[in-house]
Formats: structure tokens, C-alpha cells, sequence
């Protein structure tokens, strides 16, 4: 079951007055909601090409001379984009509810609630060049991830974030109109880069268990030739892991496997980063985002082939880790045991939750191998509606009701106090 989303090009904008997108038989699992509705027609392949509902405006502005609207310049395939759904900033949401910050149970973003070692903070309060530029090369970054990889610096290159290096990929890999594979349901900034990217989505859904339909991946790439697929492990939101063997049968497919381990340090698994040596079309990522506490300050990184990593040096933004970031994660490496410890308070915490979960009785919690449950929400009650009773509560987690999962809530792993008031709340609602 797969579908692939055209999304526009100018020559489809302009041409039909609707974004195109293509369909390909719809997956019939109950936790997924209804797929498109609006006819097509079958080409060649058996593909049906589809009409999404969403019209597109046909007038150029460049031909009102002096009344040229500023939209008129942005690029075609950007005009009808949907902007990222970002959670609310920390602050806003404590004023909005009318509470402290530290009052808050922040369970909605998968960051991780211990914070970095203090050394970081030290190191933070102690910055020597601030008004310098940072190093290009994230030279005592890339030494220290090194050492903590096992893999040499020369495979390795630093970004703001993972997120960075998943729009940096792209820029280097994708023409507009090539296609990437997205296994949904999984992080949605793979399908909102390529966006960005004026490339085509082609969608395996994952299958009702949430594994990987490797089958289907391996007709898609044959028959669409997609440049990459992007891979999640463990999966955000089911926190579901991908084992040797589908990685394998994958890699040996003709496409860039870009394999994100965000979570990968509460799993219990190796990374597979030093596969990049052996794999010359395995890309992996990481951030210190989950596993530090460094959310804020914006670190990932990534192993690449050689072959593949001189271009991301040279499509990069010079300046792109900052020197608070740089020296932030520096610090935090340096402190090993500190790190160890928050991932075994992390992963203790989470079996707890999920026994607790598991009592409630409206709903019903996926075993996860990362920092965050997923849980489907049963008997009649209301993903949307939970989460906003629990925000009025200050508990904050996130709920999906959309086309690729709908009747679910994700909850991040806290400290014990954190489980303790959501279970409290939760308790309060039946
Ligand atoms: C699967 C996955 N990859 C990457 C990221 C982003 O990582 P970073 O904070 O390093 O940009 C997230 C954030 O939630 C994620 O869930």
C-alpha cells in the first residue's frame, strides 16, 4: 500500500489548477482514517493519479505591473505550503495557562526532562569567544563525537539540529521533482522538507503493527525510482525499532537509506553509524537533543559516506553549529557517566508509565523502545478532546488525528513526579 503526493510543480500548477497527487490502493487498517476521497484514473503502472481538493490560484501577479504583490516572487511549489505545526513555545504556553513554567508537565515534545550535565552550563557561562565565529568545521565537536561513536571525525559533520541535516540532505540529493520515500506514520519533517524541496512524496504506510511493509518498499523503489528513503529508529510516534535484517533487505535496494537514530540511545540497540563505512548509500543521524537534554541549543549530527559527505561540506552554511552549541556539547560528552544514568532513569521511567497506561481504561499503550508511548485512545473518548483536558490541567501531550493515525495520543517519558501528576489527571477523567 503505498501513495505518492505530487506536490505542486509549476508545470502542475499552472496546467490543472489543483495540486496533483498520486494515489495507490488505500490501506484498510482501522487506525488509520479515511484516505482520499476525490476520483482518479489509472496510468500505466497502475497508479492512480489524483486531484487533491485544494485549488490553486492561476493568476501570475508579475502581470500587475505596479500593484506586484510580494507573493508573486516566492517560488511556485512554496505558494500553497503548509507551514510546519511547531508546539507552542514554553513560554507562551505558561502565560497562557496562567502557570509557572516549571509547573508545567511537558510530555508533548520528547525532550528530556533532566537537562544536560552541568558541565555544560559551566562551560556555557565560561564562553570565552562569544563575538568570534564558530569553527566551519566543528572541529573539537567532531573530535569528541570521534571518540564517542567509535567512527572517525572525517565520517562525520554537525548540524543545528537533525533537522538541519535532513533539509541538507536533501539540498544536496534531491532535483525538484525527484521523489523520496516516507514511511508513515513517522516524523513529519521528512515529508515537510521535501516540500520545501520541490520533491514528490511517495508514502509506505507502516503496517498495523507499525513494521516496516519492506515488500512494498522494494516494489516502490523499483517501479518510482525515489533518490532516498528515509527511515526512522526507533519510529517516532510508535518508538518501534528496525531490526538487521529489514535495514539489510533495504539497503540492498538502489536508493539512499537515511536512517534517523534520534532515539536511539533508549533503545538498547547500537547505532548503526559506522555501517557508513560498509554502506555507500547508508546515511545515519543523531542529536544530542534527546539524549543530553540540549534541545534548546541545537545539535545533531550525522555519519556519512566519503563519498557523500564533501558535498554536504560544501552545501552547508559555514556558521551553522554555534559556538554556544559547539561548546554545549562538547561539554555534555564529557560527562559520560551523567549521561548513562539519565538514559537508565529515562528508560526505568518508561516501563513504569507503561504499566500505569496500560491500566487506564480508555486507553491502550504500544510497547516503545524510546522515550515516549503511543497509545491509542479507546472507548469512545477523544484523542483531541484528552489532550485538551489535560492541557487545562497544565499536562501537555500530543494527539494525532489525521489521515496516516488518527484516535492516538504520544506521551513523553518524564521524570517519576511527571508520570505521577499525569496519572493523577488521567484518573481524573474517569
Ligand atoms: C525522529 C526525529 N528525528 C529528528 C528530530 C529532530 O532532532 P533535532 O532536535 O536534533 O533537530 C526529532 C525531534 O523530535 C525526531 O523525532
Amino acid at each position: 500500500m503505498y501513495e505518492v503526493w505530487l506536490l505542486p510543480t509549476p508545470t502542475l500548477l499552472q496546467g490543472s489548477g489543483f495540486r496533483v497527487l498520486l494515489l495507490h490502493r488505500t490501506r484498510t487498517s482501522r487506525r488509520l482514517g479515511s484516505s482520499c476521497s476525490v476520483e482518479g484514473k489509472l496510468n500505466r503502472s497502475g497508479i492512480t493519479y489524483m486531484a487533491s481538493s485544494v485549488p490553486v490560484k492561476e493568476e501570475s501577479q508579475q502581470h500587475l505591473g505596479c500593484s506586484v504583490t510580494g507573493d508573486s516572487f516566492i517560488r511556485h511549489h512554496l505558494r500553497k505550503l503548509s507551514p510546519y505545526q511547531p508546539i507552542l513555545p514554553f513560554e507562551i504556553l505558561s502565560t497562557r495557562l496562567g502557570r509557572k513554567p516549571e509547573d508545567i508537565v511537558k510530555l508533548d515534545a520528547n525532550e528530556n526532562p533532566y537537562g544536560p550535565p552541568p558541565e555544560v552550563l559551566e562551560a556555557l557561562g565560561s564562553m570565552r569567544f562569544p563575538y568570534i565565529y564558530p569553527d566551519p568545521e566543528s572541529r573539537s565537536l567532531r573530535a569528541a563525537l570521534a571518540e564517542d561513536s567509535g567512527i572517525e571525525s572525517e565520517y562525520i559533520l554537525a548540524g543545528c539540529g537533525a533537522d538541519e541535516l535532513i533539509d541538507l540532505i536533501m539540498r544536496c540529493v534531491l532535483d525538484p521533482g525527484d521523489k523520496i520515500v516516507d514511511c508513515p506514520p513517522t516524523f513529519t519533517m521528512y515529508e515537510f522538507d521535501a516540500a520545501v524541496n520541490a520533491a514528490l512524496v511517495i508514502k509506505v504506510s507502516r503496517k498495523s503493527d507499525f513494521s516496516l511493509d519492506v515488500e512494498r518498499i522494494a516494489d516502490v523503489v523499483e517501479q518510482e525510482r525515489p533518490k532516498c528513503i528515509f527511515l526512522t529508529s526507533p519510529n517516532n510516534p510508535d518508538g518501534s525499532i528496525i531490526n538487521d535484517e529489514t535495514l539489510l533487505k533495504i539497503l540492498a535496494l538502489p536508493v539512499l537509506v537515511v536512517l534517523d537514530e534520534a532515539y536511539i540511545e533508549f533503545s538498547g540497540i547500537e547505532s548503526r553509524m559506522s555501517w557508513v563505512k560498509k554502506y555507500e548509500n547508508l546515511i545515519v543521524l543523531r542529536t544530542f537533543s534527546k539524549r543530553a537534554g540540549l534541545a534548546g541549543l541545537r545539535v545533531g549530527y550525522g555519519a556519512f559516506p566519503l563519498s557523500i559527505i564533501e558535498y554536504l561540506w560544501r552545501a552547508k552554511q559555514p556558521y551553522n553549529v554555534s559556538v554556544a552549541a559547539e561548546i554545549s556539547a562538547c561539554a555534555a560528552l564529557k560527562n559520560p557517566v551523567y549521561l548513562e544514568n539519565i538514559k537508565v532513569a529515562l528508560v526505568q521511567e518508561r516501563e513504569r508509565l507503561f504499566k500505569l497506561l496500560r491500566e487506564v481504561p480508555f486507553l491502550n499503550p504500544y510497547p516503545s523502545y524510546s522515550n515516549f508511548i503511543l497509545c491509542e485512545v479507546t472507548s469512545g473518548m477523544d484523542a483531541k478532546k484528552l489532550k485538551e483536558d489535560l492541557a487545562k490541567m497544565a499536562v501537555m501531550i500530543r494527539h494525532y488525528n489525521n489521515k496516516e493515525l488518527s484516535g492516538y495520543v504520544r506521551v513523553s517519558v518524564g521524570k517519576p513526579e511527571h508520570t505521577d501528576a499525569l496519572m493523577e489527571c488521567l484518573k481524573s477523567l474517569y
